[in-house]
C-alpha cells in the first residue's frame, strides 16, 4: 500500500456500510480459545496486523490455528497446553497483544520475551509488571523494568487484590488472564470501567468470575470450554463514519453491525448532546455482545461540550476522530481526565494539536488533554499520521470537509485496524 493519500473535499456520503470486525474481541477470543479444551469456532475475526499479531504468538506457543477463510478453527489443548516459544515474539504496534499475552505467560512454566515495533516499545509497560510480579510471576523489562521487550518467567502464581490506578481494559485483562492460573481469588479493582469483553467472555466459557461494581473477581484453576463467537462490528470503527456523516453536508450513512456494548459507545451519547442526528436501531444480541445498525444523517449547528474525566474510558478510541467532530461545532469543546491518550499507538494529544493546527484550528493542549474552539473552515495541507491509525483516519474524515486538497502522509497505518478503510469511502461518496 502506498503510504501518503491525497483528498479532496467530499461531496456528501450516502448508504451502507459495514465496519471491519471489532479488534478487542478479536484478540480476546483467540486467546480464550487457545488455552480451551477442544476446538473453538471464530467467525468474522478481524483481518487487520493488530490481532494476526496475537495470532501469531498462539501458534508460536503451539497453538494449532486453522484459517478456513470463512472461520478461524483454533484447536486448544486446555490451560496447560501451551508451549515454550522457540524465539521472541513480535506484539508489531498492538498494546492489547502485549499486555494481555505478559498475563497470559504470567502463568506458564516457562521462559518467553514480547517485543514489538518503536512506537510499543515506547509505550508504559510497568502498568502490567508490578501486579503481574506481586502475583509472583518473573517479568523483566527494559528501563528499569518499564519498556518491552519483556522477558517472562511464569508459574505459581497466587492471587492478588489489585486496585489499578488507571481505567485500563488491557491492565485488568492482564491481571484476569494470570489469574486463571493462580491460586485463591484475585480481585482487580478500576477507578473508572473500562471496556469489559473480557469479563463477559469469560464467565460463558466456563471461568469461576464475577463483577461487583469496578471490581471484578476470578478463582483460578477452573477449565475453560471450547465455543463458538461470531465477533461485532468495531464501534470504534464505525465512529470515523458517524464523525464524517454528521460534518459532511446531506450525509445519510447505515453503519450495519455494530457492537455497542455500553462501555464502548461513549461517542454516540456526546455526538447526542451536541445536537448529532444519530440513532441506535434493530439491537440484538451475538455471542453474550449487544449489537445493532447505527444511522447517522447531517447536522447543522452542531454545539460544543465539555468531556468530563469519568465520560474518557467508554470513548477512549474514539477521540482523535472526536477532535474532528469539536472543529464543526459552535463554540469552545474541552477534553480533560484523558491523560491517557499521550500513551497510545502515538500521543494523540500532541498529535491531534499539531495537526489540526496546520489546518487552521485553535488548539490548546493540556497535559491531560484539549481545548478546540469551532466552528473552523478547515485549510487542506500536507498532514502527518505520526504511525498511528486512528491519527490517519481521523485526519483523512477532517480532509474530507477541508477546503483545497489535503495529503495524509503514513496512511499505511491504518491496516493496524481497518485495512479497506480508504474504499469503503470511496464507495459512500458514490
Ligand atoms: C483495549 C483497551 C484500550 C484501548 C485499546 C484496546 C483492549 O486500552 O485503547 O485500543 O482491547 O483492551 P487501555 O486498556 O490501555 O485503555
Amino acid at each position: 500500500m502506498v503510504d501518503s493519500i491525497k483528498l479532496l473535499r467530499s461531496g456528501p456520503l450516502r448508504g451502507e456500510v459495514t465496519p471491519p470486525p471489532d479488534k478487542s474481541i478479536s484478540h480476546r477470543a483467540l486467546i480464550f480459545a487457545s488455552i480451551a479444551k477442544g476446538k473453538s469456532i471464530i467467525r468474522n475475526l478481524l483481518r487487520a496486523d493488530d490481532p494476526m499479531r496475537t495470532l501469531n504468538a498462539m501458534k508460536a506457543l503451539g497453538v494449532e490455528i486453522r484459517d478456513s477463510g470463512e472461520v478461524i478453527e483454533v484447536y486448544g489443548e486446555g490451560l496447560y497446553g501451551l508451549r515454550e516459544p522457540e524465539n521472541v515474539m513480535d506484539c508489531g504496534n498492538s498494546g492489547t497483544t502485549m499486555r494481555l499475552l505478559a498475563g497470559l505467560l504470567s502463568g506458564q512454566p516457562f521462559f518467553s520475551v514480547l517485543t514489538g515495533d518503536g512506537s510499543l516499545r515506547q509505550r508504559p509497560m510497568k502498568r502490567v509488571i508490578e501486579p503481574l510480579r506481586m502475583m509472583g510471576a518473573g517479568l523483566y523489562a527494559r528501563a528499569g523494568d518499564t519498556l518491552a521487550p519483556i522477558a517472562v518467567k511464569g508459574g505459581g502464581l497466587r492471587g492478588i487484590h489489585y486496585k489499578s490506578p488507571v481505567a485500563s481494559a488491557q491492565v485488568k485483562s492482564a491481571v484476569l488472564l494470570a489469574a486463571l492460573y493462580a491460586g485463591g481469588e484475585t480481585v482487580v479493582e478500576e477507578p473508572r470501567k473500562s471496556r469489559d469483553h473480557t469479563e463477559r467472555m469469560l464467565p460463558a466459557i466456563g471461568a469461576d468470575i464475577r463483577v461487583e461494581g469496578l471490581r471484578v473477581i476470578v478463582s483460578g484453576g477452573n477449565d475453560i470450554s471450547p465455543f463458538e463467537i461470531t465477533v461485532p462490528g468495531d464501534f470504534s470503527s464505525a465512529a470515523f463514519f458517524m464523525v464524517a456523516a454528521a460534518i459532511i453536508k446531506d450525509s445519510e450513512i447505515l453503519i450495519k453491525n455494530v457492537g455497542i456494548n455500553p462501555t464502548r459507545t461513549g461517542l454516540f451519547h456526546i455526538m447526542k448532546r451536541m445536537g448529532a442526528d444519530v440513532e441506535i436501531i434493530d439491537e440484538r444480541n451475538v455471542s453474550g455482545e449487544t449489537v445493532a445498525d447505527i444511522l447517522c444523517k447531517y447536522t447543522e449547528g452542531l454545539t460544543a461540550t465539555d468531556i468530563a474525566p469519568e465520560e474518557v474510558p467508554s470513548m477512549i478510541d474514539e477521540f482523535p476522530v472526536f477532535c474532528v467532530l469539536a472543529c464543526r461545532a459552535e463554540g469552545t469543546t474541552t477534553i480533560r481526565g484523558a491523560g491517557e491518550l499521550r500513551v497510545k499507538e502515538s500521543d494523540r494529544i500532541a498529535a491531534m494539536a499539531s495537526e489540526l493546527g496546520k489546518m487552521g484550528v485553535n488548539v490548546t493542549e493540556y497535559p491531560d488533554g484539549l481545548e478546540i474552539s469551532g466552528p473552523v473552515n478547515l485549510r487542506g495541507t500536507t498532514l502527518e499520521a505520526h504511525n498511528d491509525h486512528r491519527v490517519a483516519m481521523a485526519l483523512s474524515i477532517a480532509a474530507l470537509v477541508a477546503e483545497g486538497g489535503t495529503t495524509v502522509l503514513g496512511v499505511s497505518a491504518v491496516d493496524i485496524s481497518f485495512p479497506g478503510f480508504y474504499d469503503r469511502i470511496l464507495e459512500l461518496t458514490g
